[in-house]
């Protein structure tokens, strides 16, 4: 089965879980962190997409800062999680590498461990996808598990396979073409064992 069909898969079946889990181990502090940091190169009034927003804790956390905020995910229990627990936001079942929005249409795309689940081939097309649909030199801000390699693996408490990519942060600035990557921070402590590095990068120009 395709990589993603079965990622997406398992996160329907285990979507309750998997947010409960993030949300008491994941270091929360520092998350918002980078989203405040990711706010602060953003014009007033931003608009943003939170992409693979799960069960749409940050897309709240900014749409409560007063952003104009979509979240997308392509889990269909992850968007109705998402719809129940914050019924003030938006949120579209949609893939990241095809979206229905127009050319320029936000200033910024978050991606907090969602790009950890394509394969490396996918990579370039949310990319091209992101860049697509921000405006000049819009901001994407995304994270990653750092490491080597990619395949599918199956963490202690849930038995489904998921697919996960690791980079390093060199590996990243190669792949990406059309950001600038402007800065980078690493995670001080583990998340769910895992180092994570988060990068910014400025749409290059057209
Ligand atoms: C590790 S979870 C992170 C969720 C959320 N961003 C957070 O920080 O808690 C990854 C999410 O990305 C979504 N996802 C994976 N591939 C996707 C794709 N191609 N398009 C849209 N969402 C995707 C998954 O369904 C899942 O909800």
């Amino acid at each position: 089965m395709d990589p993603i069909n079965k990622t997406i898969r398992a996160y329907d079946k285990i979507a309750e879980r998997y947010c409960k889990r993030t949300k008491e181990e994941g270091d929360r502090d520092f998350q918002k962190e980078m989203l405040l940091k990711t706010l602060s190169h953003l014009p007033d009034d931003p608009r943003v997409i939170d992409l693979g927003c799960g069960d749409g804790r940050d897309t709240e956390y900014m749409r409560k800062k007063g952003v104009d905020v979509v979240g997308i995910d392509l889990s269909k229990s992850m968007i109705s999680l998402a719809r129940s627990k914050y019924p003030r936001c938006t949120f579209i079942h949609s893939d990241m590498r095809e979206t229905v929005f127009p050319e320029d249409t936000f200033h910024a795309a978050w991606a907090n461990a969602s790009l950890i689940n394509l394969p490396k081939s996918e990579l370039s097309h949310v990319e091209k996808e992101v860049y697509r649909i921000l405006e000049p030199e819009g901001i994407f801000a995304f994270s990653f598990k750092e490491g080597e390699g990619e395949g599918f693996e199956t963490s202690v408490i849930e038995e489904h396979e998921r697919y996960c990519s690791y980079y390093t942060l060199e590996e990243i600035r190669k792949k990406m073409n059309l950001f600038d990557i402007f800065h980078s921070e690493e995670s001080p402590n583990k998340i769910f064992g895992e180092k994570f590095i988060y990068c910014w990068g400025r749409a290059r120009g057209r």
